[in-house]
């Protein structure tokens, strides 16, 4: 059996175009147009690349984004006062501060000064909080967790009563998207480094989602046969044939985990373009809220 591919691009497009129609009869009908300030500090690369996809996916749906480029050195305080003064302008419904930041500025710190109201990201404690508790509602769901879920149920694969193993715990991923499968209620197992056996979790999982950032780690004999794989990595291998002398591969092994899944996102191409995707649902939301709507 060869899996089906769940095309992230296409269906995160749809997306894009919903949140697109959604921008246009607010501002027919309000006279409003949604703003989403971003705020990268320094210039790693990768960093300065999201958020110029960010910024070009805004314009596209006809958000306004507002680009603050502050240097690697600048001081917490700096980085403080950037955001408090997001928080005050009426104009700034969404306020993303690009991770991971220099080492010398408290992440934790930064990420609850930013407003609940305009947190597009979902990464304030209270709005993770939220998330993990029964019952409760968070005002926004973080970006790539929530497209995970989208993708699965735009591919029709039941949450409700699946075993959901997720590998790797982090703030960003692993933890959010646990804390949503089970609000699915799906069966929900984090593995992660300190795991045994986690090929024995892995080959009980009906969907798997691996966040684990290690390069092709999951191979076609960790996984069940007609699984959900999810794939959130993205790292380089060598590849003399490509100009620039790699490619992007996934933490699944793409070409063994097809032959025995049912679904399989592609790297690139499956999780990634849902990150943006999600954002631009938030920063319409926040507009919303901003509105009293
Ligand atoms: N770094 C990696 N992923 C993300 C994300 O979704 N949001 C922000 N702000 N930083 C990130």
């Amino acid at each position: 059996m060869t899996a089906n591919i769940i095309d992230g691009t296409r269906i995160a497009g749809e997306i894009r175009q919903e949140v697109g129609e959604a921008v246009a009869a607010m501002k027919a009908e309000h006279g409003y147009t949604p703003g989403l300030a971003t705020v990268l500090v320094g210039d790693n690369p990768a960093s300065a690349t999201y958020v110029r996809m960010k910024q070009k996916a805004c314009a596209e749906a006809g958000i306004r984004s507002i680009g603050h480029n502050i240097p690697a050195d600048s001081l917490e305080s700096e980085v403080l006062e950037l955001v408090s003064s997001l928080n005050a302008d009426p104009e700034v419904n969404g306020i993303l501060v690009q991770l991971p930041l220099p080492d010398h500025i408290d992440e934790e710190a930064v990420l609850n000064t930013i407003d609940l109201e305009k947190d597009v990201d979902g990464f304030h404690p209270v709005n993770i909080g939220r998330l993990a508790m029964k019952g409760r509602d968070p005002l926004f769901i973080p970006c790539t967790p929530h497209g995970i879920i989208e993708l699965l149920k735009r591919s029709g694969v039941q949450l409700s009563g699946a075993e959901a193993v997720i590998v790797g715990r982090s703030n960003i991923v692993g933890l959010p998207v646990a804390m949503l499968l089970q609000k699915d209620n799906a069966t929900v197992t984090i593995c992660h480094s300190r795991t045994r056996d986690l090929g024995g979790h892995t080959r009980r999982a009906d969907i798997l989602v691996a966040a684990i950032g290690r390069r092709e780690m999951i191979t076609g004999d960790m996984v069940k046969p007609g699984a959900a794989v999810i794939d959130v990595g993205i790292n380089q291998k060598e590849d003399p044939t490509k100009k620039r002398g790699y490619r992007l591969v996934g933490d699944v092994d793409y070409d063994s985990v097809k032959e025995v899944a049912g679904a399989i996102t592609p790297v690139p191409g499956g999780v990634g373009p849902m990150t943006i995707a999600m954002l631009l649902g938030n920063t319409y939301r926040a507009a919303e809220i901003a509105l009293g709507i």
